[in-house]
């Protein structure tokens, strides 16, 4: 059972993931970085010449590969709109949904080239998709972490209901 990160572009997953990784002594999957080195293409690449749908493909099967294992996986934020992916995540008790304020979220995504799904929408049509996400990161999530805390207090949040839940 993997401990996987999930949550809106820009929330934070990955630089918690790489935290959590040394504190638990577990290996860091990120499912995006992943998708690239096997595509040998960068996302934005790949939603260009192969197409969102192509990529939705890829990330489900990386996540299949990848969610039974003994590690600390990091998601795309989109990962939740492809519904195969549910029944993966409903199987795997330690999801965790990362978050914070849209605001912070908008302004650390506004202008990055590759994110192919935040580069060409306003700020109330991100405002609009993140909305439309998180009833389903809150559905398939353990936990939601909030990264207005500093990194210490997020893994400690996680450790805390790992450790928990292992003793109840
Ligand atoms: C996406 C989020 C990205 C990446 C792709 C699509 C999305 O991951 O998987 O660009 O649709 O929200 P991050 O959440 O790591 O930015």
């Amino acid at each position: 059972m993997s401990i996987v990160l999930i949550g809106f572009m820009g929330s934070g997953k990955s630089t918690l993931g790489k935290q959590l990784s040394l504190i638990l002594s577990k290996p860091f999957i990120d499912l995006d970085a992943y998708i690239e080195a096997d595509e040998c293409m960068t996302i934005s690449d790949i939603f260009k010449l192969k197409g969102e749908s192509y990529f939705r493909e890829k990330e489900n099967l990386a996540l299949k590969k990848f969610i039974h294992r003994d590690i600390v996986l990091s998601t795309g934020g989109g990962i939740i709109e492809n519904p195969n992916n549910k029944t993966l995540f409903l199987k795997n008790k330690c999801n965790f949904w990362v978050d914070t304020n849209f605001e912070t979220l908008y302004n650390r995504i506004v202008g990055d080239l590759n994110r192919p799904n935040a580069i060409s929408k306003s700020y109330e049509e991100l405002l609009i998709l993140y909305k439309s996400r998180i009833s389903r990161y809150n559905e398939i999530a353990y936990i939601r972490v909030d990264t207005s805390q500093s990194i210490q207090t997020c893994c400690n949040d996680i450790v805390n209901k790992i450790i928990s839940d292992e003793n109840g």
